[in-house]
């Protein structure tokens, strides 16, 4: 492929990429978003592998069909819920390929083989056209930024590269949620920065390959603090940090494209670095919380700690059965389901749009009320409400729809759990305290389906279930929206 189609195919990806992030900020518009940004990334890896000077694609084919296999069976086997934990291993092989980007371009002009060896020129030629050209022909000045770029999208990679690791072992469960607060912590986390600036200065003063020693222990010292810096956030803020790190994972995946003069490169990871900081402070919005204070960590412990907690039980939970809440659905004339976490392990969602479409027949008004953080990832109830075709226009962010609560007849709770709990509002010293929850015990009645009294993802107690206008209709979500629907006049 001439170097001027594989520029242009790149403008093309490049726009496709931009496009789908706009097709993806709304529900009606999300599929053909993920259509643009497939399609633009089957265009990047195309014009790359047939790129100008790729011949040996014996190698290169089977690589690609061998990857392409890899993420076709994760994305066909993972389940949604599953998703963060996902999407956190996947930062991380982006900060893992800043850190092997880095140091082969800081290796490869002083590389031992012989640049006449035909492997060898291959070989760069592939690596050139994957990821943007190699040049090794630096002036001084052009050679200082290059050092440079090498050395920051190392520092960013490996602090996306372990913090990516600690957040998937966070999100999975084997490493605790609760926060890990060594005693002058932020200190640590400057002493790092001020170390890795101190090594920077030597790495761009080093001669030759001297300055691997530098780049090396900077890389442990970056390597600490993106472990440090994750393990010292709580559970409830853990949503913050995925969409922190997707931010960073953009940022080293731009500070590739600098190293490898790949200008498609730096335009996706910016896309990928500002548009996860931007959901990075929206979240932190919705949350209550200050941008810094999370990145600071100690937020958000990851057991039921909040002071309602220490107090002990706080009154008697009442249990309403199936057939009773399906009696409340059809006497009431506005309903709003509030789906989370729970809806989408019980995978309850077509039963729910079911039992929309049954009310809504016999004229009850039914809404849908989003958290922003409902469920495991942004967008989690958005998705799984389209999939299960509950029409978009009655699906409504926090925002729309809380002030409605007091002239709501019913409310039904489908596994949600942190994002109703009134502690929020009412408990300073809750670890939620602060946190815009939807306001669902202002309604007449609230039914909440859950399996136990267990507290949610942020392990904090929940006093909405003692409220006197509040049910508890235990058991596996599916099988009591299904039990309710046994009762509903289809
Ligand atoms: P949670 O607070 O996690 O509560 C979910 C509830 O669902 C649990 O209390 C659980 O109670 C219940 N449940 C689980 N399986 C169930 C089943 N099969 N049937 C019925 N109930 C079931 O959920 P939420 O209200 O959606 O809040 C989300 C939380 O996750 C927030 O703390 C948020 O910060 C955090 N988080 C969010 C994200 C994003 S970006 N959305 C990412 C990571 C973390 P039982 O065990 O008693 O059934």
């Amino acid at each position: 492929m001439a170097n001027g189609l594989m520029t242009v195919s790149y403008v093309a990806a490049a726009i496709l990429f931009i496009l789908s992030l706009g097709g993806l900020s709304r529900q009606d518009s999300a599929r053909r978003g993920n259509f643009y940004g497939a399609a633009g990334m089957a265009l990047a890896i195309l014009a790359s592998v047939f790129g100008a000077h790729v011949n040996h694609f014996e190698y290169l084919i089977p690589a690609v069909l061998v990857g392409g296999a890899v993420g076709w069976m994760l994305a066909v086997r993972v389940e949604m819920t599953q998703m963060p934990e996902l999407v956190a291993v996947l930062h991380s092989f982006v900060g893992m390929a800043a850190i092997l980007v880095g140091y082969a371009s800081y290796l490869q002009p002083a590389t031992p083989l012989d640049a006449t060896d035909q492997t060898f020129q291959d070989m760069q030629a592939v690596l050139g056209n994957l990821f943007g050209r190699a040049q090794n022909d630096y002036s001084s000045a052009e050679h200082t930024v290059h050092l440079l770029e090498i050395f920051v999208g190392v520092f960013i990679g490996a602090v996306t590269f372990t913090g990516s690791v600690v957040a998937f072992g966070k999100l999975r469960g084997s490493i605790s949620g609760k926060p890990v607060m060594l005693p002058a912590r932020h200190w640590l986390n400057l002493f790092g920065l001020v170390m890795s600036v101190f090594l920077g200065h030597l790495f761009l003063q080093a001669t030759g390959s001297q300055g691997l020693f530098p780049l090396l222990v900077m890389t442990a010292i970056a390597s600490l603090m993106g472990v440090h810096l994750v393990m010292a956030i709580g559970g409830a803020d853990m949503p913050v940090v995925v969409s922190m790190l997707n931010s960073y994972s953009g940022w080293a995946a731009a500070a590739t494209g600098f190293m490898l003069s790949n200008d498609l490169l730096i335009v996706t990871g910016a896309l990928v670095g500002s548009s996860g900081a931007i959901l990075s402070y929206i979240m932190c919005r919705a949350m209550n919380r200050s941008f810094i204070s999370v990145i600071m960590g100690g937020f958000g412990t990851g057991s039921g700690a909040s002071s309602s907690a220490a107090g002990g039980p706080q009154g008697e939970a009442v249990s309403i059965s199936a057939e009773e809440t399906a009696h409340l659905l059809v006497e009431a004339r506005e309903v709003i389901i509030v789906p989370g976490y729970g809806m989408a392990v019980a995978q309850a969602q077509g039963a729910i749009s079911e039992i929309t479409r049954r009310l809504r027949a016999k004229g009850v008004k039914v809404r849908f009320a989003i958290h922003p953080v409902a469920g495991r990832l942004p967008g989690h109830m958005n998705v799984l409400l389209a999939e299960a075709k509950v029409p978009y226009d009655i699906v409504l962010e926090m925002d729309e729809i809380n002030a409605d609560f007091p002239e709501t007849d019913a409310v039904l709770v489908v596994g949600a759990n942190d994002t109703v709990n009134p502690s929020a509002q009412e408990d300073p010293g809750s670890p939620i305290a602060g946190m815009p929850v939807l306001e669902v015990w202002k309604a007449r009645t609230v039914v909440v389906f859950k399996r136990s009294m267990a507290t949610g993802y942020a392990g904090v107690d929940n006093p909405l279930f003692f409220k006197e206008n509040a049910r508890m209709l235990f058991g596996d979500a599916k099988k009591s929206v299904d039990s309710i629907l046994a009762h509903l006049p289809s």
